[in-house]
């Protein structure tokens, strides 16, 4: 079966509701950013200290080249991952990419809690990080489905509603 790609902007869910959703339709389950940090033994937070996020951005490449024969499996990404439209090319060949969609309320929320394992939500107002989501809209637009997380209370009833989308779209 083809895969599962969550996109979407920093903190809106995908590894919470993409573990779920590989449990409920009992695939495997991968996460770019765990990937990256296993591979190169630091954290992300390391990683861009060290290297910066060009070098980032090209191990996000990487993984997804080395990941692209998979099947079978939800894939959550980093934020940034759609930056680079040769990265959605490359995941779309064997998945449906799936866009959790966010706003600026849940971002405000959010980003209290999630900022400090983030290096770009660190240190930054969150006037600034609302202008990186507003840059991003567009980028995250190249998906095959959104899910609009203002509708939904809980990770798993995304997960479900996301279920019900692909078998809607005869994508299951
Ligand atoms: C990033 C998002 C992060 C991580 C890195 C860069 C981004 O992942 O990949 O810090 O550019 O949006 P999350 O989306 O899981 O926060």
């Amino acid at each position: 079966m083809k895969n599962i790609v969550l996109i979407g902007f920093m903190a809106s869910g995908k590894t919470t509701v993409g573990k779920l959703l590989s449990d409920l339709l009992n695939y495997r389950f991968y996460d770019t950013d765990l990937l990256i940090e296993k591979n190169e033994g630091k954290s992300i937070e390391d990683i861009f200290k060290i290297f910066g996020e060009e070098y980032f951005r090209n191990l996000e490449t990487k993984t997804v080249k080395d990941f692209c024969d998979v099947d079978t499996s939800v894939i959550a990404t980093g934020g940034g991952i759609v930056l680079n439209p040769e990265n959605i090319d490359i995941l779309r060949k064997n998945s449906v990419i799936v866009h959790l969609k966010t706003n600026d309320l849940i971002i405000k929320k959010r980003y209290k809690i999630s900022k400090d394992a983030r290096p770009l939500m660190k240190n930054q107002c969150i006037d600034d990080v609302l202008k990186r989501y507003k840059e991003r809209e567009v980028f995250y637009k190249n998906c095959d489905f959104e899910i609009d997380l203002a509708l939904f209370q809980k990770p798993i009833e995304i997960a479900e509603e996301i279920i019900r989308k692909m078998k809607e779209r005869g994508d299951l």
